[in-house]
This record gives C-alpha cells, structure tokens and sequence, in this order.
C-alpha cells in the first residue's frame, strides 16, 4: 500500500436537529479519513443522512443543529478542525479548502445573476485583491476547464437558459474556482439522463486527475460508486455501517445491508434484482440494537440488544454487524 497523506479526518462526527419529537441524529457517531487524491464513495438510501454529513463538513448545517465530533482538515496552514471554526474561519475554508456541488445546481446558482458573475464572485471572495482583469480571465478558465463550450457566451448567461448538464458544469466551475483541494460531490449525476451522467462523471474523473483533488462522492448508486471510487463507506440511519476498499466490499460485503443494495442495484446485478424490503427506519422510532434489525434476514435475536459495533474484517475493511466474526 502506498503511503498517502491524510487531506480530511472525521473522527466521531454526530449532528443532531431538533424536532415536534425530539432530538434526531441524521449523522451518528461518523468516522472516516479522506487521503490526497483519493475519492471516498458514501453511499447509502434516500434519508441516510449524506447529505447532512457533507453539511457539517461545510458547516452548513441547518439553522438549530448541533455537532460533536471532530473534523480535521489539512492544508497548507496547519491541521483545523472544521467543526470548532468559526463562522468567519468556514467562510474562510468554503471554496478555498473543500468545496461542495449539489445534486440539484438550481439550489447553488442565483436564477437573477450572469452565470460568469457567479463564477467571479466565488474567486473574488477569496481573493479580494485581485484586479477586474485577472478576475475575468480566471472565470473564463473555469469555465474551459469544466468543459462549458463556447464559455464567452455561456458566461453572459443566466442558469435557466443552460440545460442541466451545462448547469452541472457551470457548478462545477465555480466550486473549483478559488482552488480547493478537497470536492464534496453530493449526488451530482442524479438528475442528470444518462448521457450526460456520463459525461459529468468523466469531467469529474479528469478534474481529479489535473488538479489532484480529494473526492468525497455521495451517491444511492453502486454503480456509480463502483466506476468512481477507491473506497466505499455505506451509510445507514445516520452510521457507517460498512467500509473499505471498494471492490472488496462491492465483491464481498460483509454487512447485509451492504449485500441487499448490490442485490437491488439495477447496473451490477444480472439476475433479477431483489428490492430490500420495508425502509429506512424513522430517526424518530430506532429499534433498540442494530437499526437494520427490522429489514435483515439473518436477523438473530442477540441483534436486538445493543448496537453492534464496527468490526475488523481485515485491517482496511469493516462491517457494523455482529455476524462478522
Ligand atoms: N432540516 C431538517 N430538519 C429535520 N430533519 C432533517 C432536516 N434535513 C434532513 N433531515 C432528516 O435527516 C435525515 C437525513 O437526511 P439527508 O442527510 O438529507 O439524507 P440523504 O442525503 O442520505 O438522503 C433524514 O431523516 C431527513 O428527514
Ligand atoms: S447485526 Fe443482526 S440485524 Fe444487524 S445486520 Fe447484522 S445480522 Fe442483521
Ligand atoms: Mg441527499
């Protein structure tokens, strides 16, 4: 194994929200580390908490949240723990440090501004200095550089004379703007037809190439994830229940929950696909031990009494699952 430096460590992260019934945790207790030009798949169903996960990352989480946990980020000036900066110190960290597009570039983009003033501004932010000039000119290149075509004109447009693919890119642009070395890419290909899937996931390929970037992708597809990612990490009910290498976890899943998306994903699987049955639990009403429990068929009753910690499979591979001897 090569040695890597470690770009991002998340040790512990929990966020928790307020609701009519109690606090909820759409992330518990999360862990993983992020190497220098690696991508990190985080996969899981639709209200697993991805989201929310790269919020915090961000600090972004919604208005009344509150986190613990530490987020370690490593950059030219020093190690910082993201989720004990300030307000001023994130401003300063968004878009310099990590980054972030969205699944829906709609939600990012100002529909009232040029899509190349949007650009600027992401560069300006940082770079309060940098005269008219060179701030048009780093648009443009942004612009090229993800692949917008015929980026003079598209500059002077607005997001909703762009087609979603053109969007995706402008998005792209932008978060790229100011130099990030770490992309938080939270479903970006989802709303996207397959063609264009394709080629976005082909951009984002030959970005991390060129500029060396760190790659947390967020996706509910294996496939995705399987074309994309040197590790996985699969998200439940707001905990990582399994990660590692992804072949090995994609050819060899160790939690059955892992083992029942692979058996839903429609690109992986040959035979016919198998849904997982019932749905991710409410964070409201959590079965007591593992939250799997209700939906696992090799469910025992010892599952129920605590929850099952991550267990080693191998040294670079676990599963949180009491099965795993
Ligand atoms: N602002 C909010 N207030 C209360 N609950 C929320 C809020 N945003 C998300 N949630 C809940 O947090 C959980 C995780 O959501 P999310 O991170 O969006 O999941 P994912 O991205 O994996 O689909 C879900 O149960 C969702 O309903
Ligand atoms: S701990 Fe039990 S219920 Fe949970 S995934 Fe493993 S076998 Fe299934
Ligand atoms: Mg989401």
């Amino acid at each position: 194994m090569s040695m890597m430096a470690t770009i991002l460590e998340v040790r512990g992260l929990t966020v928790e929200l307020p609701t009519t019934s109690g606090w909820i945790r759409p992330v518990n207790d999360v862990s993983f580390t992020l190497n220098e030009g690696e991508t990190l798949g985080i996969v899981g169903e639709s209200g697993s908490g991805k989201t929310m996960l790269s919020l915090a990352l961000m600090g972004l989480e919604p208005h009344g949240a509150r986190h613990s946990g530490e987020a370690w980020l490593a950059s030219k000036s020093g190690k910082q723990n993201i989720l004990a900066s300030s307000a001023d110190e994130l401003r300063a960290i968004r878009g310099r440090d990590i980054a972030m597009i969205f699944q829906e570039p709609m939600t990012a983009l100002n529909p009232v501004l040029r899509v190349g003033e949007q650009v600027a501004e992401a560069i300006r932010v940082h770079e309060p200095a940098a005269g008219e000039k060179e701030i048009q000119h780093r648009v443009l290149q942004s612009l090229e550089r993800a692949a917008l075509p015929d980026p003079q004109r598209r500059a002077r447009q607005y997001p909703h004379q762009l087609s979603g693919g053109l969007r995706q890119r402008v998005m792209i642009a932008m978060a790229l703007a100011a130099g990030p070395r770490i992309l938080i890419a939270d479903e970006p290909t989802t709303a996207l037809d397959v063609t264009v899937q394709k080629q976005i996931l082909e951009l984002l390929a030959k970005l991390r190439r060129e500029l060396q970037l760190s790659l947390l992708f967020i996706t509910h597809d294996l496939g995705v994830v399987a074309q994309v990612a040197d590790r996985v990490a699969v998200m439940y009910a707001g905990r990582v229940v399994e990660h590692g290498p992804v072949m090995e976890v994609l050819r060899a899943p160790s939690h059955p929950y892992t083992a029942g998306l692979l058996r839903a994903a429609p690109r992986l699987v040959r035979e016919k696909l198998i849904p997982i049955p019932g749905s991710v639990p409410s964070l409201t009403a959590l079965p007591p031990g593992c939250s799997f429990a209700p939906r696992c068929a090799v469910h025992i009753p010892d599952c129920d009494s605590a929850m099952p910690q991550l267990r080693a499979v191998n040294t670079n591979h676990k599963a949180r699952c009491i099965l795993v001897p």
